[in-house]
């Protein structure tokens, strides 16, 4: 089964990670929905830089984007 998810983020939110050292890092979760690393933000977000707004876009695995339009009923 297929789903489409819309998300409409840019960047990705910033979180303090403590490892098992009691080091502090900061991390960047995924917004855009893009990273191939989720739950964590990989820079896959800049593609989505130049899209217009009000523009809907599905992006393929290979990378490529491409704009459509759904239909809810
Ligand atoms: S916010 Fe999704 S890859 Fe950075």
């Amino acid at each position: 089964m297929a789903r489409v998810i819309m998300k409409d983020a840019h960047a990705s939110h910033k979180v303090q990670v403590v490892d098992d050292e009691g080091n502090t890092r900061l991390r960047g979760i995924c917004m855009c929905g893009l990273s191939s690393n989720l739950p964590f933000c990989n820079g896959s977000h800049r593609k989505t830089e130049d899209e217009e707004e009000g523009v809907l876009y599905r992006y393929n695995e290979d990378g490529t984007r491409e704009e459509c339009s759904i239909q809810i009923e």
